[in-house]
């Protein structure tokens, strides 16, 4: 079996080798264009082994986003939520692991994900296009989350990042025309409009205005309704807080770890994945013009599904 995945790994890298190749915002190696979209060769093989492999079953729920919109806290919530009977908040797992070592992604850990179904968490998170997403993810029935925010702030999210991921190295900071992240929401956008009772659609910023309301509707789409006993106990206030920005980003896990501690490439500080998790801070960053740039851009893919900001 190991000599079958390594076969499929070296076909994937030549393939990958032949694509056309683009600035990687200044992270290490460069980023390859596959099918319209723009992939780093571990994500582009991962998604294609994922693809390949990847067997859903219809109890599953994935939770989609692009990178920088929310996916951490959307990973706590529903975490939290499905798991309330089990932990409590001294015994969550969230206290020890960093949301994302919590729910996997989809193209990096798959393949350990039915031990997470075994536990009865059928959690699992995937950066994928819909287009992407592995056949069995529709023909199962599974339910989807997506998790969309205002590129504007997605694309001040990503700087940072990368401007911290590149502190040591001598690299170009990420520039405004370089955002590729608009196209992805419009499919799943679409998707959420034909198939309601199979996949959310949340923004970033309706979350943070009423957390608690959207984290009842979430655990409701997801199947794991709070019962109105638990809701005068605050079962989901408690949630809410648990997985405020405030809350996690101060637990020693989040604040001193690292995340992915076994890829080289891949190693991050666990508080890279905090930095302010407010709607709106690009009004900090973007001058008006860019900010119109952007938003003008946005609507030019967003507009004709109706997707609004
Ligand atoms: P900012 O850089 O604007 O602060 P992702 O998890 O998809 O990578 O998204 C990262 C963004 O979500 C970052 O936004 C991060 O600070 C914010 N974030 C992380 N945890 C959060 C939480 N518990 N509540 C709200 N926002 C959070």
């Amino acid at each position: 079996e190991k000599q079958d995945g390594d076969v499929l790994q070296k076909s994937f890298k030549e393939m990958i080798s032949t694509l056309p190749k683009g600035n990687s915002w200044g992270f290490p190696g460069d980023v390859y264009q596959y099918q319209g979209f723009w992939f780093s060769p571990p994500f582009l093989q991962g998604a294609l082994l994922a693809q390949q492999q990847f067997q859903a079953q219809p109890t599953d729920i994935i939770l989609c986003s692009s990178p920088r919109t929310g996916a951490a806290w959307l990973k706590s919530l529903t975490f939290s939520t499905i798991t309330r009977t089990t932990y409590d908040d001294s015994t969550t797992p969230l206290l020890s692991k960093m949301p994302h070592d919590v729910v996997p992604y989809m193209e990096f850990d798959h393949i350990q994900f039915s031990t997470n179904r075994h536990l009865g968490i059928p959690l699992l998170a995937t950066h994928l296009p819909y287009s992407f997403l592995p056949r069995s993810i529709i023909d199962s029935g599974c339910k989807l989350i997506y998790i969309c925010r205002d590129p504007k702030d997605t694309f001040v999210s990503l700087y940072h990042i990368v401007a911290r991921y590149n502190k040591s190295q001598n690299t170009q900071p990420i520039q405004l025309d370089e955002a590729r992240f608009k196209k992805a929401s419009v499919r799943y956008w679409k998707a959420s409009l034909e198939r309601p009772d199979k996949l959310m659609f949340l923004k970033y910023e309706d979350l943070a205005e009423d957390t608690v309301s959207y984290l009842k509707k979430i655990a409701e789409f997801m199947g794991y309704p709070f019962s109105s006993e638990e809701q005068q106990q605050n079962v989901p206030e408690n949630i809410v807080k648990m997985c405020s920005f405030d809350n996690l980003s101060g637990l020693e896990v989040n604040k001193t770890r690292r995340h992915r501690e076994g890829y080289e490439n891949l190693r991050i500080e666990n508080n890279i994945f905090f930095r302010k998790g407010k709607p709106g801070d690009w009004k900090n960053y973007l001058t008006t013009e860019m900010a119109q740039r952007l938003d003008q851009r946005t609507m030019q893919k967003w507009s004709s599904s109706g997707l609004s900001l």
